[in-house]
């Protein structure tokens, strides 16, 4: 009931006073990662930082009084974050202390992550066997379906990033999900062409067919997160982006009002699903708002 007064007041706020406030935090608390995929920009092989627990502290005590309430721990590969006997789950205990609602966890899932304590976890899969291989190294994809298979979470979800070695396997990835007992739903996104990695972006007709089988597998029940609102936007990914809804803190420290897309003048070829669910929900869509308030309260 707290939150969801708190997302009516939250909403109330940013559609009719016109205030930027955020809802959630991305806080990137290493760059070390046991990976180096294809279609990232973040991780860093040569020297890792990990930030220290009070930064973080510090960090989420920040967010907290923008306003966020929901908190995304990012990396380099955040499950291997450590300090002096604490780990992950310290993390997500600190968030909680501090007031946020919901902590959410994203991971390759190439180490088991059953202890993981974080409200939901999200699982980067780019789709089934080689697809998956081919982009984030051999034999990834049979670590992370076995560590799923293991796994008791309530709330673990799998996000694919479409790009144009795995646009392919989209349908196989969907009966993958429907048919696993471990996974709630997936999310789609697109490769934003990060500097280096711009030839992994799709064309647009590829982007339009690609969303309109995912639309038809919806239509059908598959659990799919995204709302049908949302996906046709990203067709044309013409709409207005609203991206101060996360605020985003660096792994140097910086704290910046929105995503890292800005930054780096990616927005116009932004493939992230949550700008199109955002502007849909600014824009009343029920099935958006539906979406979002099953993600964000159970
Ligand atoms: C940077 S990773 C960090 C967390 C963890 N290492 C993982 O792979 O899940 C966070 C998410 O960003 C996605 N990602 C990386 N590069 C991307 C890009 N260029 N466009 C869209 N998503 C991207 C990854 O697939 C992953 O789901
Ligand atoms: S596992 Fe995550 S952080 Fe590491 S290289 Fe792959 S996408 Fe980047």
């Amino acid at each position: 009931m707290k939150q969801f007064f708190y997302l009516a007041f939250w909403f109330f706020k940013v559609k009719f006073l016109r205030k930027e406030i955020p809802l959630q935090s991305v806080i990137f608390i290493t760059d070390k990662c046991n990976l180096s995929c294809r279609h990232c920009a973040v991780y860093n092989l040569e020297n890792p930082i990990m930030k220290s627990y009070s930064q973080i502290k510090q960090e989420l005590e920040y967010s907290y009084k923008k306003g966020a309430r929901f908190v995304d721990f990012e990396g380099g590969e955040p499950t291997l974050w450590q300090e002096d006997g604490k780990d992950i789950n310290s993390l997500v205990s600190l968030a909680k202390e501090i007031g946020f609602f919901s902590t959410t966890i994203t991971t390759n899932a190439q180490n088991p992550f059953e202890q993981l304590q974080a409200d939901s976890l999200w699982i980067s899969l780019d789709g089934v066997g080689k697809y998956h291989n081919q982009i984030r190294g051999e034999g990834t994809f049979e670590k992370l379906d076995k560590n799923i298979s293991l796994s008791l979470h309530k709330a673990l979800s799998v996000n694919m990033v479409i790009n144009s070695l795995n646009y392919p396997s989209i349908e196989e990835t969907l009966e993958y999900v429907k048919q696993n007992p471990h996974i709630k739903k997936i999310s789609f996104n697109f490769h934003t062409p990060f500097s280096g990695t711009e030839y992994l972006q799709i064309d647009k007709e590829k982007r339009i067919n690609a969303i309109n089988t995912i639309i038809k597998y919806k239509k059908q029940g598959y659990p799919i997160m995204n709302s049908i609102s949302g996906l046709k936007l990203m067709k044309e990914n013409n709409f207005k982006k609203r991206c101060w809804i996360a605020n985003f803190i660096l792994v140097d420290g910086t704290r910046l009002k929105e995503c890292t897309g800005k930054t780096y003048g990616v927005c116009d070829n932004c493939g992230f699903g949550m700008a199109s669910e955002m502007h849909s929900v600014f824009n009343l869509r029920i099935d958006t708002i539906i979406a979002g308030l099953k993600l964000r309260i159970g």
